[in-house]
């Protein structure tokens, strides 16, 4: 769904497009691909959704630019899913080397749609079951070089984890970023969860349904304890919804998520 709203920005207005994906509709199930095919007069239903999308992938294309502007060359993605960054930034990215980490399955599914950019590593991973402390063992075998910079993106996926493998995987994320690194990901505020409203209760009820239950969220005031002591520096940490204030024109600002945000931290020296 996240996959297919990010190319259906297209039906936005254009001052409201902030991204470009023409990758996305490639993952459509049958019903998202009625969605897609109908989404301009669906546009009062999906546009909140759309416009969340928009931000919250524009958000982390601008940190991945800004790194390969600084020289960064190495980019893992976290839970890779239908992210087709690798192919968006194909020309920007160059001689940069992409590791892409993700379930089994869902790499599986994503190789089989859309043919693998040049610039890609794949490693299949579960993490809730593969033992992490590997990770970085695993990643050095297809070429990651730990003594160089690395950008660790893990969007849309803190909130499907456990507790334990959310620490886990992040100590895991420090020991292979080098100075210079940079780790940016998305969470749920831990509130939507505990207390969630009518929107919340609908969007957990959807994605248990497809077998992706909402389980783990940040408090966000902990969040600068939490990064430092696993060897991150918070930098940023804003909500998709004050973020869409600065991007968005306001009717559609107002409609985006509030209790989802994006923090942004730097590998402690
Ligand atoms: C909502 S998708 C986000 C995908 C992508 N990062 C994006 O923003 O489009 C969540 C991703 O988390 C991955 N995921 C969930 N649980 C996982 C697990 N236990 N191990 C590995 N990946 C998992 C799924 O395979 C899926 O790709």
């Amino acid at each position: 769904m996240i996959a297919v709203s990010r190319s259906l920005g297209r039906v936005l207005p254009e001052d409201a497009r902030l991204i470009h994906d023409p990758f996305g509709e490639r993952f459509a199930t049958p019903f998202l691909r009625f969605v897609a095919n109908n989404a301009t007069w669906l546009l009062p239903v999906i546009e909140s959704t759309l416009a969340t999308v928009q931000v919250r992938t524009r958000l982390i294309d601008e940190a991945l630019i800004s790194f390969l502007e600084q020289g960064g060359s190495q980019v893992l993605l976290l839970g890779a899913g239908y992210d087709a960054r690798a192919a968006r930034f194909a020309e920007r990215l160059g001689d940069a080397r992409v590791f892409e980490i993700d379930h089994p399955a869902t790499q599986a599914d994503k190789r089989a749609r859309l043919p693998d950019p040049a610039s890609v590593h794949y490693l299949p991973w579960d993490f809730e079951r593969s033992p992490v402390a590997e990770l970085p063992a695993a990643l050095a075998a297809l070429g990651h070089e730990p003594t160089r910079p690395t950008l660790t993106i893990w969007e849309g996926v803190t909130m499907y984890l456990s507790e334990p493998a959310v620490d886990t995987t992040a100590r895991a994320i420090a020991a292979l970023s080098a100075p210079g690194s940079r780790f940016v990901f998305t969470y749920v505020e831990r509130g939507a969860l505990e207390r969630p409203g009518f929107v919340y209760r609908l969007v957990a009820k959807l994605v248990s349904f497809v077998g992706e239950p909402l389980r783990f969220g940040f408090e966000p005031s902990e969040l600068p304890s939490w990064t430092a002591s696993r060897g991150f520096t918070l930098e940023h940490d804003v909500s998709f919804h004050d973020a869409a204030e600065l991007l968005l024109p306001a009717r559609l600002a107002a409609q985006v998520e509030r209790r989802m945000r994006v923090a942004f931290a730097t590998r402690a020296q």
